[in-house]
């Protein structure tokens, strides 16, 4: 296969529409955090995690911070997946050092009193991030928005915080079927106004997190996972075709096998624990992909750090791939070691 440069622009568009670029172009999962100095410093002059969400003002300061260190291929908005259900009226907070608390959502009448708040008229602070954001960013940098999946999203919405296997969620699937299709229904009608609105704001292209993919057993993955991603995607691009969508299926094992025959995304992120010198020749070769180098390498540099992304690069070689973890970027890691995996990757002969 042809491999083209990278130092041509837009890289990640390019790779999103089927180009083997080479080297892949790069970004990194969760890239504004807790890692970055100079995000712990903006972090301790505002008021919480979610007023950053809220405040244009820092968000657009924290999604070009890793940009400017690091010249990422891609900036992806600083915000949340838990904005949704906020927009839908769910009280949301995030306890210091205790991750997102919500009160739970369980029953149909709990359903009905959502939908108190406008969801476009909450969410207006992300599309005014983005609108600023496309105008400072280098044309050649891809802008990405987001959303959770709506299993994911959901089952943050039940338990009413993070929870190892998403138990209360998978409960309420067996329980209450209709509950949870009403749940989900209003999940993709939000999402797709939402992304749309982001594309309008000038998302180039969209990420959409299914992290809790892996938990969902065969009966249940297409009815809460499968078909309503399928969804998102297809009304978001039924009103603006342009808009390019990757899905992150983490703990993807035999569930990515039925999210790439299913044919819906534009691309597809895989996690960490796939081994990509054995997948990436069992997917269609023009399926563009992303990932998976091991956060935990990147926190131990060295040896570990090279060898995990010339694995990488050697599975990926005459792909469309995009460079990036295969999860999110964790606060302990050195930014030391970020600079040393960016150098290896923008290294990698052509
Ligand atoms: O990638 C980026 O830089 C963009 C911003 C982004 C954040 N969260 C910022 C954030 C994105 C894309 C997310 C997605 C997200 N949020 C997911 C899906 C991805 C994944 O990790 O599987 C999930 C499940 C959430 C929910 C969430 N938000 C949790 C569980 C937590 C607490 C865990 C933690 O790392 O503290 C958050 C908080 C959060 N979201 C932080 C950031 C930078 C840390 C907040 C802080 O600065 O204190």
């Amino acid at each position: 296969m042809l491999l083209t440069e990278t130092t041509q622009s837009r890289a990640i568009m390019r790779v999103l529409d089927g180009e083997a670029v080479w080297p892949p172009p790069i970004w990194v999962m969760r890239q504004a955090g807790r890692y970055l100095p100079e995000y712990r410093a903006k972090r301790a002059e505002a008021g919480g995690f979610l007023d950053m969400c809220y405040n244009p003002d820092f968000a657009v300061e924290v999604t070009l911070q890793p940009i400017r260190r690091f010249g990422f291929d891609a900036a992806i908005m600083f915000s949340d997946i838990l904005v949704v259900p906020h927009a839908l009226g769910q009280n949301l907070w995030f306890a210091e050092g205790e991750g997102p608390r919500l009160d739970p959502v369980t029953t149909r009448a709990d359903l009905a009193k959502l939908r108190e708040r406008d969801p476009a008229e909450h969410l207006a602070p992300v599309f005014e991030t983005l609108r600023r954001l496309r105008r400072e960013l280098p044309a050649e940098t891809t802008l990405l928005g987001f959303c959770g999946a709506p299993w994911t999203v959901a089952s943050y919405m039940i338990a009413g915080k993070s929870t190892p296997d998403q138990a209360p969620a998978r409960i309420a699937a067996y329980r209450d079927p209709e509950f949870m299709a009403a749940l989900i229904d209003m999940l993709v009608e939000t999402s797709i106004d939402y992304l749309t609105a982001q594309v309008d704001a000038g998302a180039d292209a969209i990420q959409l997190f299914e992290s809790f993919g892996a938990a969902l057993s065969a009966p249940l993955l297409e009815p809460l996972s499968l078909t309503p991603m399928r969804r998102i995607v297809e009304g978001l691009k039924a009103r603006r075709p342009q808009a390019r969508v990757i899905v992150f299926l983490r703990g993807g094992g035999p569930n990515l096998a039925k999210l790439v025959e299913a044919g819906f995304s534009d691309a597809v992120a895989l996690d960490w624990s796939l081994d990509l010198a054995r997948v990436l020749p069992t997917l269609p070769p023009t399926l563009p992909t992303q990932g998976n180098l091991d956060p935990l390498a990147l926190v131990a540099g060295g040896k570990a750090l090279d060898e995990g992304v010339d694995a990488v690069l050697a599975a990926a070689r005459g792909r469309p791939h995009i460079f990036n973890l295969g999860h999110g970027i964790v606060p302990q890691t050195p930014v030391e070691h970020v600079a040393q995996m960016i150098a290896r990757v923008r290294a990698a002969q052509v």
